[in-house]
């Protein structure tokens, strides 16, 4: 399992999804640029309320789906998306009031990291590959026949 980052091996096969996510790892790769510059905590709080509407617009999207398609395992990957968005939140709060610092910030920045990375190789491959299972809408059913005897 790739550390952390965006690889390959996260690649989903749902063209969409895998266009979100590596937005979403290029977001994260940039919030915290060098933990020395003056302005790290200002570049980082800039890049976390990005993400944080990035991975809401991507999650809801994703649950639409899910539910479009009758995903079993909608209530569960819908909780654990609930809990990261928390996850950011939290983060963002803590940044913005100032009752953190560049280290800290690039500690939760890589917990993030490695949290995409196991949801994406966990939740959004199971989706994935069950959408791809049942593509939505589904094909339509046959028309039913005529009869093609003429009308009285
Ligand atoms: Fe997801
Ligand atoms: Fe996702």
């Amino acid at each position: 399992m790739p550390n952390g980052r965006w690889s390959p091996d996260l690649i989903t096969g749902n063209a969409r999804i895998d266009a979100e996510h590596r937005e979403l790892f290029a977001m994260a790769a940039s919030m915290v640029a060098d933990p020395k510059r003056s302005d790290t905590l200002k570049v980082g709080l800039a890049m976390l309320e990005y993400f944080e509407s990035h991975a809401a617009e991507h999650f809801l999207a994703e649950e639409e789906q899910m539910s479009c398609c009758g995903y079993p395992g909608l209530l569960e990957h819908r909780a654990e998306h609930g809990r990261l968005v928390e996850y950011v939140a939290n983060m963002r709060r803590e940044v913005s009031s100032g009752g953190t610092d560049a280290e800290v910030l690039a500690i939760a920045n890589r917990l993030l990291c490695n949290w995409l990375v196991r949801h994406m190789t966990t939740h959004d491959q199971s989706l994935a590959s069950y959408l791809r299972d049942h593509p939505h809408p589904p094909a339509p059913a046959e028309p039913p026949r005529l009869d093609a005897r003429p009308l009285r």
